[in-house]
């Protein structure tokens, strides 16, 4: 039988007016500061935000490093690929997902079981990036020499790991969500956090934000209007 949750509860009271007076009466009133609780499925995805804006960085600085290497200051690219690893790999990979998602999408069968080998495969050949990244970033200065391969190792990461996360947010987490009962997902989330806090204290995703966030300011990222697109051809 399907479960009655958050999510369909406040789509059956309906609308921004139905949302507030459901939370409300749930939870009740609650101040701008107070934390809303956040879903395993959303905390899941909103790390994938983190790691996106990562990916963002090396994808803009892969073609900067081809023209002009030397102006990139490598403790930025290593910072991206610290977060990457300690927020992205240690974390939401071998935290969560390779314990607790992959094991019960591949249990529930159907298209998505076929995902989690692939996608740990490519845990598993991102770590190998990352680590080179590192390897190559903990110097003074970008040589010549790095620049060409580095760029394309940063590519090759931005679009598998963009795919990856997408496969995931679409495909793999939904039928996750759809193995688990209501309960067990409100259980997850607060495992999830557990795990969340133990690893990094009381703010785990708001402190990734928060770096991400200085790196993009460092490298001239921060300014979100830059990436609107051209107008197309007439
Ligand atoms: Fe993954
Ligand atoms: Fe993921």
């Amino acid at each position: 039988m399907p479960s009655f949750g958050r999510d369909r509860r406040a789509l059956l009271v309906g609308g921004a007016t139905g949302l507030l007076f459901a939370a409300g009466a749930v939870a009740g009133p609650k101040g701008p500061d107070d934390e809303k609780e956040v879903s395993a499925v959303e905390d899941m995805m909103r790390e994938h935000g983190v790691l996106r804006r990562a990916l963002l960085v090396y994808a803009e600085t892969a073609a900067r490093l081809r023209a002009e290497a030397g102006a990139i200051d490598p403790k930025l690219l290593n910072e991206t690929a610290l977060l990457f690893q300690a927020f992205g790999e240690n974390y939401h990979e071998r935290e969560l997902e390779e314990p607790y998602v992959f094991p019960a999408v591949r249990k529930a069968g159907g298209a998505a079981a076929a995902l989690p080998d692939i996608l740990t495969a490519q845990h598993n050949r991102g770590r190998e990036i990352t680590e080179y990244v590192l390897r190559v970033t903990g110097k003074a200065s970008i040589s010549a020499a790095d620049a060409e391969p580095l760029a394309r190792a940063l590519e090759a990461q931005a679009l598998m790991y963009q795919n990856h996360a997408a496969r995931e947010d679409t495909v793999v987490f939904p039928a996750w969500k759809n193995a688990l009962s209501e309960s067990q997902l409100d259980e997850l989330g607060e495992k999830f956090e557990e795990i969340e806090h133990k690893q990094f204290g009381a703010d785990g995703f708001e402190d990734a934000v928060r770096k991400i966030a200085a790196i993009e300011q460092a490298l001239g990222y921060a300014d979100l209007s830059q990436f609107t697109a051209p107008s197309p051809p007439r």
